[in-house]
């Protein structure tokens, strides 16, 4: 548990693993000073070993999620200062460098302004979900600078070449819904709903295996910019790293999930994770079978039905 008070940032840690990290400048729209940097690094870096904190998710106070770099504060009054410019950058990588591979599942809740060097934390952050009318806007064209700071890569990663090149050389905006259509986001939601849906995301999240969890969301990551060989090499170790993760909490993922579907029918995997995935109170030590797992005959006939119908409709091969 974070004990710390911050001025930039507010930490609320609820008790079910859920910890909201919410930018707490509304009356600059949460433009990011390196103050705001330095805590943000030290936040992230406490959280990612807190055993309070499973899920992190990033919002912002009041209209804006963020305003993007401080022009005043990051860039101007750091001109000519280069340890202190030097030292505001380092900071500033814990939208990147740090979030991009972070040992926890993290999620950004985009609820107002989402402007240039914000794409950052946006993006880097495992998902996503903004407020239908946020509005995200690479304004640096307007101001007098590229979109630095790897925000042109990271929009070319996940934009189409096309929007990439327009939003970048126009500074239009655009919304939440057409962020999620252009992959920034996963989806988008009226504003009084975003919480909610935010937090039903977080919580489907952690019913899963953690070890898991985290392995597959490295390993979406990193394989992206590694060779065919090498990420095979890559994905056999991360799985050998859960198998050692999960046995230092008496648990073994892979065989718990098939035993449990093949001997116990306990779950069925296609619609939850199997029992203790999350806890390790697993059905061996007193879980209880998941409501998924029970089979009405009725319904399996007619998926059954609906099974041999896709069968049909498909191409030959
Ligand atoms: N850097 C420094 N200060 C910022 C800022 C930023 N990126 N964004 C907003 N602010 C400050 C404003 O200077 C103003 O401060 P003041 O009250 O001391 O005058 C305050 O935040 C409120 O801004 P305002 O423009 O009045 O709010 P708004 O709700 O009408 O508009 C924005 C919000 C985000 C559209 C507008 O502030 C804006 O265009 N900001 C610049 C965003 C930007 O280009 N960021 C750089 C990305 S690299």
């Amino acid at each position: 548990m974070l004990k710390k008070k911050y001025t930039c940032v507010k930490v609320d840690q609820q008790k079910d693993g859920i910890t909201w990290v919410i930018f707490n400048r509304p009356e600059k729209r949460n433009a990011m000073s390196p103050t705001f940097h330095a805590e943000m690094m030290e936040i992230l870096t406490l959280l990612e070993t807190d055993k309070d904190t499973k899920l992190v998710i990033i919002t912002g106070e009041g209209v804006s999620f963020s305003a993007g770099q401080d022009l005043k504060e990051f860039f101007r009054e750091t001109d000519g200062k280069p340890e202190v410019k030097a030292k505001a950058g380092n900071d500033s990588k814990w939208r990147s460098d740090k979030l991009w591979m972070y040992n926890k599942p993290t999620i950004s809740m985009i609820n107002g302004f989402c402007i240039g060097g914000a794409f950052t934390q946006c993006i880097c952050c495992d998902f996503s979900i903004a407020a239908d009318d946020a509005i995200f806007c690479l304004s640096e064209v307007n101001w007098g600078i590229l979109p630095g700071g790897m925000v042109s890569k990271m929009v070319t990663d996940t934009f189409n070449q096309r929007d990439a090149m327009f939003y970048a050389c126009t500074g239009r905006t655009f919304n939440g819904k057409e962020a999620a259509k252009m992959g920034m986001v996963n989806y988008s939601v009226p504003l009084k709903n975003l919480k909610k849906e935010t937090l039903k995301l977080a919580k489907e999240l952690l019913e899963k295996n953690p070890n898991v969890l985290v392995a597959t969301k490295h390993a979406i990551r990193s394989t992206q910019s590694m060779s065919w060989r090498s990420s095979a090499d890559y994905l056999a170790a991360k799985a050998a790293e859960i198998k050692i993760k999960d046995a230092a909490r008496g648990h073994d993922a892979y065989a718990e999930g098939i035993r449990q579907f093949i001997d116990e029918k306990a779950y069925r995997p296609v619609f939850s994770p199997y029992v203790g995935a999350a806890d390790g109170v697993t059905t061996a030590k007193g879980g209880k079978p998941r409501a998924s797992a029970a089979r009405k005959p009725k319904k399996a006939a007619a998926s059954r039905a609906s099974v041999k119908r896709i069968v049909k409709r498909s191409p030959a091969t």
